[in-house]
């Protein structure tokens, strides 16, 4: 293992110089693999050692090569790596051993755009009013006049300005008018393409930062009959304001285009897209996702995760990249957002519809996720915009990926006033400027920050003149912060009908201030369902403070029995809480049938502003085991009375009053790896002990007896696996606070530092909580391979990097399952 550190930068900046050095891709007769390395390793050597080609570093992503290799049905990568492994104790040394994460790249069908799908049966379009307010045609004239503005579908942009049904726009004339028009912002549309040559786009375009990704071509112009989609978002955001068309809501702001939907996209490209020109891209609209079936359940690839996660922590100079997603048009399928990885990550701002009523449309989705709404099609109209040629214009765009881009546009406008915001900061002035529209519905909640929340239209609608006039005071947020819940387990059947299991964790003043959490912004709750028919599970979380989350809704055609596997859901509506106290998870099963399910377990994660700024640490980079480690536990909760809840919006569910039955909870049973006691998730950096100490206290006394699962074995196994589990259990309980001592200090000879596996790549590293959990999480993994029989794990020399790899192989293995299980589903 050579050190090669400036090869390896001079390598790196060449291949992050962009569009010149994008390689084309040839799947027929090639393979593309990503590699995650260890920084200390050269590509070049990795490459030459399998016989690939390096084509790369991906995009700006640190340690991460593109390598090609001739078309070979297997996973050579894979294969050559564990065959290593199997050999490791043979005490080479091998450039193998550097490599921390393999992935072999697959063609895959793009995500979809969100266009404005079909009403449903019975849903007539409505006539479009037609008369327009004297006065505000005048006030309309006036700002014409005053401006200049003298494109010709302008009075059509009721979005803009609204002069028939009065207050339904975004308010931003007024904006303009004081000269904010999005000067030094930089939206890229990510989409099917974009027409440079449009003459409405032709003076805002930013060649720099577009790029097409589907043709590698430097220029996303749309090729496709159907690529039409991209440059009406485009148009939408910063048409110019000449004589073609109408004008975008931040008419002087560059736009970019990178174009990833129109052909067959590998996770690779859509990685290096989501981080395209990412110190000039300020913000990338996305109005695309997984099909809005109200089946489908996708999340973007690890690869991907990792590419926003990057943009978002270096991005415009560490202020981070501002993702906008189209919050998805399958309502009228009961599709909800959180369903949706990118519309329910914490790093996108999640944007839903109304009309030009102001009424929510029939295809908008609601979720817990999303943040805003804002103007699109409905009500007999739509959104008028620029298309691709020259001189075309458009008067049909909508669905939510209308709304997403006018979102983009109207924070190009604050990028201006405030280029100094973080991509945090943009969220807190989207949601303390968003107005509370349809008050009557009864959906809204208040929060403890004194807003109102809705699964509708998340915090509002925006008004421009809101959210420029918020950025223009804002204080900049302190950095980020985090708090992980160890996993809880609780493996129980889920009873039907009214009744919901319900769990619950406590969270102590102690815990948020040992993880340098002040107070909240989204919550994260990530949970493993068995269930024979997925679409009728539903899950509420609910607060100290008793808002609730409605994070995962029924959904009629969803059929699939893979239930929730490790899924992540995400919250906005807790914003503002300081999270202390006792979050409630209720899992309900309303529908009374043979499709029965079972509760395995779930981790809440806290995410929010740090007390201490100078504390504060980047978040490690996603890997395929963030969610593994749940034999590292803390046993949930169960409470046994009776929860009065307010009715759920979901016609489905009827408001019921929880109950659970008042058997003794569940005894808590692995999932999936052998049990192993060793300290919790990490957010604290709780010892084993304590951990062990924390379990003993907040477990009630009543399941102790029953303490020992049989594992449904025989009981000669079970013998084994409680010899096994007494012996980690001791060993923990003794040497857990010790171990998490000195495995900052590395003791090489310990003849148990096999345990204290620690990454080598300080990317990794000492994230506040994360970097703990990491190290503790492997440790749990080792342990698992200890006892797991017939590990040849016994060189305790060289194993540091491998042996937590070894357990990632089988991950590995599991992801790519769960991976073109995905893609078969998106045919
Ligand atoms: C719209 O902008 C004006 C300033 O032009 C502001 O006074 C008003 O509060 C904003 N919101 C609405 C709903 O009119
Ligand atoms: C434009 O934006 C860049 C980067 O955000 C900033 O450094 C520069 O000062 C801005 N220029 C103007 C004229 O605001
Ligand atoms: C459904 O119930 C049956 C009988 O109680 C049980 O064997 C099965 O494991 C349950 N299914 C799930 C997914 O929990």
């Amino acid at each position: 293992m050579k050190i090669t550190p400036i090869v390896g930068l001079v390598v790196g900046s060449l291949a992050g110089l962009g569009t010149a050095f994008l390689q084309p891709r040839d799947f027929s007769s090639n393979d593309y693999y990503v590699l995650h390395i260890d920084r200390d390793v050269h590509p070049d050597h990795v490459a030459s050692r399998l016989g690939l080609r390096n084509e790369g570093q991906l995009g700006e992503l640190p340690h991460h090569y593109v390598f090609r290799a001739t078309r070979d049905e297997h996973d050579v990568v894979r294969r050559a790596v564990q065959d290593r492994r199997r050999k490791r104790s043979l005490g080479d040394l091998d450039v193998l051993d550097g490599v921390k994460f393999s992935q072999k790249q697959k063609l895959r069908a793009p995500m979809k755009k969100r266009v404005i799908p079909p009403p449903p049966a019975g849903l007539y379009p409505a006539k479009r009013a037609d008369t327009a307010d004297a006065n505000a045609l005048l006030r309309q004239k006036s700002v014409m006049e005053t401006l200049g503005i003298s494109d010709p579908i302008f009075n059509e942009q009721w979005h803009l300005f609204n002069p028939v049904q009065l207050g339904h726009d975004v308010n931003v004339t007024d904006v303009w008018l004081f000269g904010v028009t999005g000067k030094n912002a930089t939206v890229a549309i990510v989409d099917d393409g974009l027409d440079m040559d449009s003459n409405d786009l032709k003076p805002n375009y930013y060649a720099l930062g577009s790029y097409d990704f589907n043709d590698k071509r430097p220029e996303p112009k749309p090729t496709l009959s159907d690529d039409r989609h991209g440059t009406r978002c485009a148009g939408e955001v910063s048409a110019a304001r000449n004589d073609v068309c109408g004008v975008g809501v931040a008419y002087d702001s560059q736009i970019a285009g990178i174009r990833i939907l129109s052909a067959l996209i590998s996770d690779d490209d859509e990685a290096e897209a989501m981080m395209y020109d990412f110190q000039h891209n300020q913000i990338y609209s996305c109005s695309w996702g997984p099909p809005d079936d109200g089946k489908s359940m996708d999340a973007p690839g690890v690869v991907i995760k990792a590419a926003m996660l990057n943009s978002v922590q270096k991005g415009r100079d560490g202020l981070g990249s501002i993702y906008v997603f189209a919050s998805g048009n399958g309502a009228a399928q009961e599709d909800n957002c959180n369903f949706d990885g990118y519309t329910n990550s914490i790093y996108s701002i999640t944007v839903g519809a109304i009309d030009r009523k102001g009424v929510h449309p029939y295809y908008s989705e609601h979720c817990s996720a999303q943040l805003v709404v804002t103007y699109s099609s409905g009500s007999g109209d739509a959104i008028h915009t620029t298309d691709v040629g020259e001189n075309q214009c458009y008067s049909g765009h909508g669905g939510t990926s209308a709304a997403a881009p006018l979102a983009a546009g109207i924070f190009a406008l604050a990028l201006e006033v405030r280029p100094d915001l973080s991509w945090r900061d943009m969220q807190y002035i989207a949601l303390e400027s968003a107005v509370p529209v349809d008050l009557d519905t009864g959906e809204w909640q208040p929060t403890t920050k004194g807003k109102q929340f809705s699964h509708t239209f998340g915090y509002g609608k925006i008004d421009s003149w809101a959210l420029v006039e918020t950025a223009r005071t804002w204080k900049n947020v302190k950095p980020q912060a985090w708090f992980y819940s160890p996993w809880l387990h609780v493996h129980k059947e889920i009873p039907q009908g009214d009744q919901g299991l319900s769990v619950n964790f406590e969270v102590t003043e102690d815990m948020l201030k040992e993880a340098n959490l002040e107070r909240l912004e989204h919550v994260t709750v990530t949970m493993n369902v068995e269930h024979d028919r997925r679409g009728e599970l539903s899950v509420d979380l609910i607060s100290p403070d008793k808002v609730i989350s409605y994070i995962a809704t029924t959904r009629k055609h969803d059929e699939s029995k893979e239930g929730y596997d490790d899924w992540t859901f995400m919250s906005v509506a807790h914003w503002g809480e300081s999270g202390v106290g006792k979050w409630t998870l209720i899992v309900r099963d309303s529908t009374v049938n043979d499709n029965n399910g079972t509760f395995v377990d779930w981790h809440l994660k806290l995410w929010g502003e740090a007390i201490d700024a100078s504390k504060a640490t980047l978040l490690p980079m996603p890997t395929e085991h963030d969610d593994d480690d749940h034999d590292v536990t803390t046993t949930t909760t169960l409470t046994a009375s009776t929860t009065s809840l307010p009715p759920i919006p979901d016609a489905t569910n009827t408001g019921v009053a929880t109950t659970l039955p008042s058997d003794h909870p569940e005894r808590p049973i692995k999932p999936s790896n052998t049990p192993s006691n060793t300290a919790t998730g990490g957010a604290t950096s709780e010892t084993g002990t304590e951990a062990a100490e924390h379990e003993a206290t907040s477990a009630p006394s009543s399941w102790l007896p029953s303490f020992l699962p049989t594992f449904n074995v025989s009981s000669a196994t079970q013998a084994w696996i409680y010899g096994a589990l007494g012996l980690i259990l001791a060993f923990c309980c003794g040497l857990g606070g010790w171990l998490w001592y000195v495995r900052r200090k590395r003791l090489r000879n310990n003849p148990h530092d096999a345990y204290e596996f620690e990454p080598l790549n300080e990317d990794e590293t000492e994230g506040l909580n994360g970097g703990g959990e990491k190290g503790q999480r492997r440790r749990g993994g080792e342990l698992y391979d200890a006892f797991a029989g017939g590990s040849d794990d016994d060189d305790d020399d060289h194993r540091s990097l491998v042996s937590a790899e070894s357990d990632d192989e089988r991950e590995v293995v599991r992801e790519k399952q769960k991976q073109s299980s995905r893609l078969m589903g998106d045919q």
